[in-house]
């Protein structure tokens, strides 16, 4: 049996064509909620991670005795602080929203305290894009913003909020820091959030996560794998002048192996018919 050098190609483009659809195939079809890929690196950036979820009680109900609480944000000097969940409603049960009809109250996903009266910041969304390099998620549809700073025209203008994400790689999903940075009318307001899940990964798999580090690992394994193959044979080839099997790199080496297993198999194998269970080292076979 011959193994020509294009055989060894065709088998290592056939394990990489393994890995490769799995970016290929998600380049068309529609990216999970709250991820995005980045137009410039084609990195993908899954928020979900660090969308937090209530505990769901029996009958579906959000509970929030015990419970994770949402990411708050200190206002400083703003007289109060904030909540803010990502791509969901804040895990907190709202009651009396200022200006927000009672079937939104679940949807809301970042709010502010302000003399005990609850203010919006904005609806649940998770479409967040790139402008530019920077990854942002918008929240629209919140309170009302009040209108006595402006004109005698009522402001029919709602309060929204905008979050830039920051990659932090040294922390955990579970020490995102959201800062409140500003709000200029108290009518738009500004968030930075630093996190790990804001780095970007390799593809979203099947279910929305990237690809870990043992995916990259495994990747790498296989480059090398490759490389291994095709480089040692092209030196066996024109170096060596090796023909047939014996262009694989090491050839003794892995024929030695396979001999060394079978002949394991077979010993043991013969143990077996003899009915002796208890001596199975395969030494003997060698002094
Ligand atoms: C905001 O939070 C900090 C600590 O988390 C607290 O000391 C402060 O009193 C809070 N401010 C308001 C207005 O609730
Ligand atoms: C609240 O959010 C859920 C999930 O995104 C959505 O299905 C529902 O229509 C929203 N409700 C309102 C009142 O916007
Ligand atoms: C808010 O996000 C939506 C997509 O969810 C986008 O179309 C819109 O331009 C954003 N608005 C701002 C002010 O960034």
């Amino acid at each position: 049996m011959k193994l020509s050098t294009s055989s060894l190609i065709q088998s290592a483009l056939l394990l990489a064509a393994y890995y490769i659809p799995v970016t290929a195939a998600s380049d068309s079809e529609s990216l999970a909620p709250c991820v995005a890929r980045s137009p410039t690196t084609g990195l993908y950036y899954d928020l979900s991670a660090i969308s937090l979820t209530p505990p769901e009680s029996k009958d579906g109900e959000k509970t929030h005795k015990g419970g994770p609480e949402s990411w708050h944000a200190r206002g400083h000097d703003y007289p109060s602080n904030f909540t803010i969940n990502i791509c969901a409603p804040v895990v907190e049960e709202l009651k009396d929203v200022v200006g927000v009809e009672k079937a939104r109250w679940k949807n809301v996903s970042a709010y502010y305290e302000l003399d005990g009266e609850v203010y919006s910041i904005g609806q649940q969304a998770s479409d967040p894009f790139f402008r530019g390099r920077k990854l942002v998620l918008n929240y629209t549809d919140g309170s009302p913003c009040s209108s006595d700073s402006y004109s005698s025209d009522v402001d029919t203008r709602t309060k929204s909020s905008i979050m830039s994400f920051l990659c932090d790689r040294d922390a955990h999903a579970s020490q995102t820091a959201v800062s409140y940075v500003g709000t200029m009318d108290e009518c738009t307001y500004f968030f930075e959030v630093r996190s790990s899940v804001a780095c970007g990964g390799m593809a979203p798999g099947p279910d929305g996560q990237g690809l870990g580090p043992g995916g990259v690992f495994g990747v790498i394994a296989l480059i090398a794998v490759a490389v291994y193959l095709l480089g040692g044979c092209a030196y066996q080839r024109t170096v060596m002048h090796q023909r047939g099997w014996r262009q694989c790199p090491n050839y003794s080496l892995w024929a030695g192996m396979v001999d060394f297993i079978k002949r394991l198999r077979l010993y043991r194998l013969s143990i077996t018919m003899s009915g002796h269970w208890t001596f199975i080292s395969p030494l003997p076979l060698y002094y």
